[in-house]
């Protein structure tokens, strides 16, 4: 038998990534039920298991239909909607795409596999969304796109983000993937930018298990995205102009298409959407109103005319000084009194040894974070908001399908803990 030590394939962790109600007692939820049992049963019995299946298209029909595109796409998941995005509207080697410093890596991963350099950026203290100011001051000749995400549910400043894409001619590719559902001024967020990207991985609002959505309106962006990604799509079903026609239906040859099963399931998800986020958004909204006896806890700001959705996650702002207690210390004592909280659970990317360093991604000192082709890294202090952010951002519980009195449960033990 081969020695465990040296054997990847055995002994390893597993680890199961499906949303679960965070606090079974308080929260009712259960993200999949039999709805979605049902219809992962009839597609393995009709082997609707590969290719664009009807699900497959009635999802994305339904999707476009929603955010209010003309196009949509399903991918493997949402870092390959993020590259087909990126792909789609002409990212390559050479140029730099700006992102909030405070993101999950996946976000901006693309943009580097596609050779071109990430540009981080600090963030509003009080939302902790992008700062458009920071963006602006980041702009050189060689942005090629500028990718605001909608953090946990909340939405940023896309009034002032669309002024700088607008004034630069920079494109805008909006990182839903916390936030489905969410609207800015009437519009659904995923419609307000060039193209809107989502992940349905197994935590999300709407989950495929594992899978990605992307939508636009760009017919340019919407082939090279076919192409970079979905194999065989084309011919027959989607729109092919002249441009791309003699390379389609192989495309590439690469390949993000979905699988069936998990947009069959994504599609049960989504009708149950609206009433998730109704009572996600019914439970924060008590707490966050509720904070008001806390000092100390304050909730995040949501710009004017923003309509947060997803929920993905619960933050509030800690301050120390005002509680006279350490942050870490506040989380211990809720933590100790049965609350399932913690503070900001993503690194802030300038702090990740990949970006503070660089690394010769492609060997053979090629690719953007190169030093030996001058890449200069990032260092503690660049991003002086979202650092203080990632010190004192505390993540509350965020219930689903909560029991009536869990807000108050929930705020009882915040007052609790702040005054132990
Ligand atoms: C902000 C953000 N962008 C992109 C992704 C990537 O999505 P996926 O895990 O489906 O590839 C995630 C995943 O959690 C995310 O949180």
């Amino acid at each position: 038998m081969a020695n465990k030590n040296l054997d990847p394939f055995s002994g390893g962790r597993t680890f199961v990534q499906t949303g679960k109600a965070e606090l079974p007692e308080l929260d009712k939820w259960q993200q999949i039920g039999e709805d979605e049992a049902a219809m992962a049963a009839d597609m393995i019995r009709r082997n609707e298991l590969s290719g664009g299946t009807p699900e497959v298209r009635e999802f994305e029909r339904e999707w476009r239909e929603w955010i209010g595109t003309q196009f949509c796409i399903t991918t493997i998941n949402g870092t390959s909607a993020l590259y087909s995005a990126f792909f789609g509207l002409g990212v390559g080697p050479g140029d730099e795409v700006i992102c909030p410093v405070n993101t999950w890596i996946c976000t901006i991963a693309p943009a580097l596999l596609l050779g071109a350099k990430p540009v981080f950026c600090d963030i509003d203290p009080d939302t902790l969304m992008l700062d458009p100011a920071d963006v602006e001051a980041k702009i050189t000749e060689r942005t090629a796109c500028i990718v605001p995400v909608h953090l946990w549910g909340n939405l940023c400043d896309m009034d002032a983000l669309k002024a700088i894409g607008a004034k630069h001619a920079i494109p805008l590719i909006e990182d839903c993937s916390h936030a489905h559902g969410a609207k800015y001024k009437g519009v659904m967020c995923g419609a307000i930018g060039d193209v809107g990207c989502w992940s349905l991985q197994g935590s999300k609002a709407v989950s495929a298990g594992e899978g990605g959505v992307l939508t636009t309106d760009n017919v340019d962006a919407l082939e090279r995205a076919c192409l970079v990604g979905q194999v065989n799509r084309i011919q027959g079903i989607d729109l092919v102009r002249p441009k791309y026609e003699e390379h389609q239906p192989l495309g590439l040859g690469m390949k993000f298409r979905a699988h069936p099963l998990g947009i069959g399931i994504a599609r049960v998800q989504f009708k149950k959407l609206n009433e998730l986020n109704a009572r996600r958004a019914a439970y924060i909204e008590a707490v966050e109103a509720g904070l008001a006896d806390i000092p100390g806890l304050r909730p995040v700001s949501v710009y004017d005319g923003a309509e947060r959705g997803g929920f993905y996650g619960f933050p509030a702002i800690h301050d120390p000084d005002e509680m006279g207690m350490p942050t870490a210390e506040f989380i211990d004592k809720a933590k100790q009194a049965g609350l399932r909280i913690g503070g900001t659970p993503y690194p802030n990317l300038h702090d990740l040894p990949l970006f503070a360093k660089g690394f010769d991604i492609f060997t053979r000192n090629r690719g953007p974070l190169c030093p030996g082709q001058g890449y200069t890294g990032y260092k503690p202090g660049d991003f002086p908001n979202a650092e203080l952010a990632a010190s004192r951002t505390v993540f509350l519980p965020r219930l689903s399908d909560p029991v009536p009195e869990a807000a108050g449960i929930v705020l009882d033990t915040l007052r609790s803990a702040a005054q132990a």
